[in-house]
């Protein structure tokens, strides 16, 4: 697979099911580049809120979170917070229901957001979330937009359960993410859009390979 010369920022947004993580995870692999789950520290830090049972908002909350060590190793793989592996605890139900609560918090973002820059300043990367288009990365030299229905991306998310032994339906699940879309859309700070400059992907009748392919060959055929 080409490698690519210069440092390159690709930055990729969009909802919970679209895909990026996934396909943000395999171009990272195939390009060589490092892999920023900017969700993942959102995460993390609701983990804070939740072991000393802290409101989203709470100033003891962003005292913490200024405070906090957030690491990536194994290329994105493993997360850890204050040198402990949350990577399984940040994907529980309880965390599910809080982070966007948490992601909401201005001074919250503004720690993350300076975090993921320095990241970003390191070398060449692939970032994704619900603001790197627009907010982290808005110089970045590649943008794309996933999206997909909300039905399909609640069935790719009800597999995802089932795999894990997660008892719930379709219905549940398709509820959840229309409840998380309303809140990463409509809050006041950095809610997710489309920069006006990101190619949109509509991964509904896509396979995760393809939609990779497609980035790649974007990326390959306007590489400077
Ligand atoms: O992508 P995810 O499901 O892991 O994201 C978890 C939450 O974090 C989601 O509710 C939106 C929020 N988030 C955000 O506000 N900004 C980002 N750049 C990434 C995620």
């Amino acid at each position: 697979m080409k490698k690519i010369g210069s440092q390159v920022t690709i930055a990729m947004d969009g909802p919970a099911g679209s895909g990026k993580s996934t396909v943000a995870r395999r171009v990272a692999e195939k390009l060589e580049l490092l892999y920023l789950d900017s969700g993942a520290m959102y995460r993390a830090v609701t983990l804070l809120a939740i072991s000393d049972e802290l409101p989203a908002d709470s100033p003891k909350l962003i005292e913490q979170v200024k405070a906090c060590h957030i690491e990536f190793t194994d290329n994105g793989k493993t997360i850890l917070l204050n040198a402990e592996d949350v990577s399984v605890q940040i994907r529980t139900p309880a965390v599910n229901r809080l982070v966007a609560d948490v992601a909401k918090v201005p001074e919250i973002r503004h720690e993350i957001v300076k975090h993921q820059q320095r990241i970003g300043a390191e070398g060449s990367i692939i970032a994704e979330g619900r603001d790197l288009t627009t907010i982290v990365f808005p110089n970045a030299d590649f943008k794309f937009y996933l999206d997909a229905s909300v039905t399909e991306r609640a069935r790719r998310r009800l597999a995802d359960l089932q795999a894990q032994n997660v008892d719930t339906t379709l219905a549940a699940v398709e509820a959840e993410i229309t409840a998380r879309d309303e809140k990463d859309t409509t809050r006041e700070h950095s809610p997710l859009r489309t920069a006006d400059d990101a190619i949109i992907v509509n991964t509904t009748r896509k396979t995760i390979d393809e939609v990779v392919d497609l980035i790649i060959a974007h990326v390959c055929e306007n590489e400077q």
